[in-house]
């Protein structure tokens, strides 16, 4: 067994080893949207003690560099276009290496119960008799207000607010009756690729083309742009911006209260609205 098996108990006889009186835990942490001013001092701690790191690619670099040289970091993301590791292999390998007793972090970015896949990952731990500790982060919607300076809860505008996947589990457009409208704010995640059909669901549920929309992409990090656009241009929008992931949308009464505070040389201000960068 090679020594990179012997640390993440990958190898011939994983899960076996400490059986029986095994004291075997994983901390999920929440690395935030990506700045990492705004990982939490406690998610901090559990990076400086593991040993193991197992993280993606919504994890900011600059949080993987906080990680101490002698901690092992094993990416399990998908890189651009490939179907990466199924949730089956990573629960393997989280249960393999903490089997073999290491100190084991799951790192995933903004807050890893929301749109994180958690879920699956708590299971399969539990089902191998692992104990599991989550150490909650900032998820992009809140970062994104925050950086934008757009109030989610505005109270001149909305009393509620809804985070919403726009990918189901089997690939389809979210169900988003009810969501978008007078008093509300919907704050859309993993949207890019189904913009059109979100706006044409948004349209057959009542919502105005017009209603103002921003799309935060890289929110909280020192690319971040912001674009203002409307339900009916989004998908627009997204393609004359070339807008990439990740990226979210806030769609609502609320995107009228933003001020571009830190318009650059690269600011563009069109018909359809206006975009921003950060640095
Ligand atoms: C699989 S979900 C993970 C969400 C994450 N657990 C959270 O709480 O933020 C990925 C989506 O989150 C959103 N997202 C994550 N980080 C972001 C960022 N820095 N800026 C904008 N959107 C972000 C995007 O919509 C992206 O497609």
């Amino acid at each position: 067994m090679s020594s990179l098996e012997l640390l993440l108990g990958t190898g011939p006889s994983a899960g076996g080893r400490l059986s029986g009186g095994c004291a075997c835990k994983v901390i999920l942490v929440g690395a935030g949207p990506g700045d990492p001013g705004l990982l939490t001092r406690k998610g901090y701690d559990a990076l400086q003690s593991a040993e193991v790191v197992f993280f993606d690619d919504l994890v900011a670099a600059e949080i993987i560099d906080l990680l101490s040289p002698r901690t092992h970091r094993v990416y399990v993301g998908k890189p651009h276009g490939t179907a990466g590791l199924s949730q089956a292999d990573i629960a393997e390998q989280l249960i393999g290496a903490a089997r073999a007793g290491r100190r084991v972090v799951r790192l995933k970015g903004g807050d890893p119960m929301v749109f994180g896949r958690s879920g699956e990952e708590i299971d399969a731990l539990r089902a191998a008799g692992i104990e599991v500790d989550v150490i909650p982060g900032i998820t992009a919607a809140t970062g994104a207000a925050a950086s934008t300076r757009i109030s989610l809860t505005h109270r001149d505008h909305a009393a509620q607010v809804t985070f919403v996947t726009a990918a189901r589990q089997d690939g389809g457009l979210a169900d988003v009756r009810g969501l978008a409208g007078p008093g509300r704010t919907l704050v859309v995640y993993m949207g890019i690729a189904r913009a059109g059909a979100l706006s044409v669901a948004l349209a057959a549920d009542g919502v105005g083309a017009d209603l103002p929309v921003a799309i935060v992409e890289n929110a909280t990090r020192p690319e971040e742009r912001v674009i203002i656009t409307t339900v009916g241009d989004l998908a627009d929008a997204i393609a004359r911006h070339a807008v990439r992931s990740p990226a979210l949308f806030i769609v609502g009464k609320v995107v009228e209260t933003y001020v571009p505070v830190e318009a650059t040389a690269e600011a563009i201000v069109g018909a359809a609205g206006a975009s921003t960068t950060r640095a």
